[in-house]
């Protein structure tokens, strides 16, 4: 009995109620890209939109493996070229009119590429129907009933896009995200083996997109959420141990396997059920940063921003003391809301990176090391041949052609914290004042 009055005696956490949803299909593994066409095909779909970005399907032979799977099962296609990464919203309209203008009716969408083409297919799908999509990304329309099937042949496992419902995309200085229940793909394939081919820069940029979902998941934690926090932290571990050796052997196929799953898993919803919806101010800063400077990767500009953003939490007087005392600056007052940041950064210093007295400057240490390491920028300072590397690999990036991203000085970092807030994030941790994220991009500066 008196156990009893203990447990109901319990403070309300977030694990008292929560919902998890995902409907999207997973084929994974060695020659399931070739499964894609009775995918489509079993839906009674015989005509579709084949979505890729600049050609690094022609080369690695995914594109005759999709084609060849399509023909097999009788499905016709047409085909949009050029999504770039960093996609842009001029390639989403494209796309809508092709399926408007079809004849016979395209009734489907498929993505084959990573995260920037699926994310416009996704644009593409949610836009068929809507007098404007880009008014769904400022929130000032809903997107209307009709969303057209989406299909995915996964080429990069990075942002998780192949299994969640949310899309980003670029219209001149905004890189917004739109998120809808209907966005997630019905059905998708990965086969490890059609990511051997991936640059070095991008299966990093993946894998640290990946840990940085996972990371900033945990940062709404209240900590009863054991079970989130536990898949996250493992998560990590294994995108780590995973990318580590992928860096020596690209086709190592068990450490593929195990870095595509654990991505896709990062961001498909499981490693955020009950924290709160994250924390995920570091992405939307990524965001704005990459509509200033497009030749910039998001895992860049995310291995800058991580690290900046926990010491900056910590320099503002994290406690686990309770109640905000009234001496406290607007700052201080949004760090005391982020209070909880204090004990999961302590368990990932201790857990992921192995800092026994769990030091959580010590673990941002460790991973920005851990970063370097892969060949990863973590500062501004060390960008600015990364970024002019990174323009000069992209097929057809439409980046400003003579800026690249350096060393950001205060004016640029006012502007970037203008976007910044342009999106109106609320994060459940506090909205930051225009100062916090200059004060913010200093630390990542040198
Ligand atoms: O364009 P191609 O020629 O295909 O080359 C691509 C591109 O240059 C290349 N590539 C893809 N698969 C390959 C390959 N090269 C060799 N072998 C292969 N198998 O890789 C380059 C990068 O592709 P991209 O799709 O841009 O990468 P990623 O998957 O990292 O996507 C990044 C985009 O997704 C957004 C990011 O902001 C960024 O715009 N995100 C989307 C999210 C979502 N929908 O949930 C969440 C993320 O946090 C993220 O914001
Ligand atoms: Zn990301």
């Amino acid at each position: 009995m008196s156990e009893h009055k203990d447990i109901t005696a319990q403070p309300p956490s977030s694990l008292d109620a929560f919902s998890f949803y995902n409907p999207t299909k997973i084929l994974f593994g060695k020659g399931m890209n070739k499964q894609i066409g009775k995918e489509i095909s079993m839906r009674k779909h015989t005509n579709v939109l084949l979505v890729a970005g600049g050609g690094s399907i022609k080369k690695n032979g995914v594109y005759e493996e999709v084609t060849q799977s399509l023909k097999e099962n009788g499905v016709e296609w047409t085909e949009l070229w050029g999504v770039q990464p960093n996609p842009v919203l001029s390639k989403v309209y494209e796309g809508i009119e092709i399926v408007r203008k079809s004849s016979p009716a395209i009734t489907a969408i498929l993505a084959v590429g990573g995260g920037s083409v699926i994310d416009t297919c996704k644009a593409i799908a949610g836009g068929i129907d809507h007098p404007d999509i880009w008014q769904c990304f400022e929130g000032l329309s809903a997107l209307t009933e009709k969303i057209y099937p989406l299909f995915v042949v996964c080429t990069v496992s990075a942002t998780g896009s192949e299994m969640n419902m949310g899309c980003v995309v670029t219209n001149n200085d905004k890189k917004w995200n739109l998120k809808h229940q209907s966005l997630f793909p019905v059905a998708t394939t990965i086969d490890p083996q059609a990511q051997y081919s991936l640059p070095w820069r991008t299966t990093k940029d993946g894998a640290i997109d990946a840990i940085v979902h996972c990371v900033e998941g945990i940062l709404g934690a209240e900590g009863f959420e054991e079970t989130t926090i536990a898949l996250a932290e493992s998560l990590i571990l294994t995108i780590i141990q995973a990318t580590n050796k992928l860096q020596h052997n690209p086709s190592d196929y068990t450490a593929r396997a195990n870095l595509c799953w654990a991505a896709t898993l990062g961001l498909n919803g499981v490693a955020q059920v009950a924290l709160n919806s994250g924390d995920w101010a570091t992405h939307m800063l990524e965001h704005a940063l990459s509509s200033m400077y497009p030749e910039l990767s998001h895992g860049t500009g995310l291995a800058i921003l991580l690290p900046s953003y926990i010491r900056w939490v910590m320099k503002h007087k994290v406690t686990d003391s309770s109640a905000p005392s009234s001496s406290q600056t607007p700052s201080e007052t949004v760090v005391q809301r982020r209070k909880p940041h204090l004990a999961v950064l302590r368990r990932l210093s201790r857990n992921v990176f192995g800092i026994k007295s769990g030091d959580v400057l010590e673990g941002v240490d460790a991973m920005e090391r851990l970063f370097q390491s892969w060949g990863a920028p973590t500062r501004f300072s060390q960008l600015e041949h990364e970024s002019k590397a990174y323009k000069m690999m992209l097929t057809c990036s439409k980046g400003k052609d003579d800026t690249v991203c350096e060393e950001l000085n205060e004016e640029e970092a006012k502007v970037l914290a203008k976007r910044y807030f342009a999106k109106k994030y609320q994060g459940s941790n506090g909205k930051l004042e225009e100062n916090d994220v200059v004060d913010w991009v200093r630390l990542a500066s040198k």
